[in-house]
């Protein structure tokens, strides 16, 4: 069940939480909606987190929480294209020395990408920003890892489509 609380959690606690609120509804995008709501909320010292979900051969930008951020991005470009076509997570430590990093924030400097897959396919990617230069490191991978895990299984099983 979920609980809601404002107290620090531990990677696991902010995964279970996440868990208990992709359960809520069987619906695509209010699950993705309350996915990034929950990791905005718990995961400090970041700027944006959210979701940016394939259409056709671009990623077009979903549910997130942060500043307002592009909208479109094309196949295979910044971060985000990268990841998705690539099939991977990607870490950057530094986005200033990532080639083609689209800079939606200029306040940006370090960002994680992770496929989100339903079913073995990606169906897009979970992003997060933060302020701070080599933020992510190995807890934080498997954190969003595992958070874009729980997302996807959860799709597959309700059958509901973003
Ligand atoms: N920096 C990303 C674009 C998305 S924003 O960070 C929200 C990229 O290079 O793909």
């Amino acid at each position: 069940m979920y609980v809601e609380t404002t107290e620090p959690l531990t990677p696991d606690e902010i995964l279970q939480q996440l868990q208990a609120l992709v359960q809520g509804d069987p619906d695509g995008i209010a699950c993705l909606a309350n996915a990034a709501a929950i990791l905005f909320l718990h995961v400090p010292e970041i700027s944006w987190v959210g979701f940016y979900l394939q259409r056709g051969e671009d990623l077009v930008l979903g549910p997130f929480q942060g500043k307002p951020a592009c909208t479109r991005i094309g196949p295979g470009r910044g971060v985000c294209g990268t990841s998705f076509t690539r099939g991977e997570t990607l870490v950057v430590e530094d986005v200033n020395r990532f080639p083609g990093h689209i800079a939606c924030d200029a306040a940006s400097r370090s960002e994680v990408v992770v496929p989100l897959r339903v079913g073995g396919r990606a169906i897009g990617v979970l992003d997060c920003d933060a302020p701070t230069v080599a933020r992510f490191g190995a807890e934080e991978r498997a954190l969003f890892e595992r958070a874009a895990g729980i997302v996807g299984s959860w799709l597959e099983a309700s059958g509901a489509s973003v």
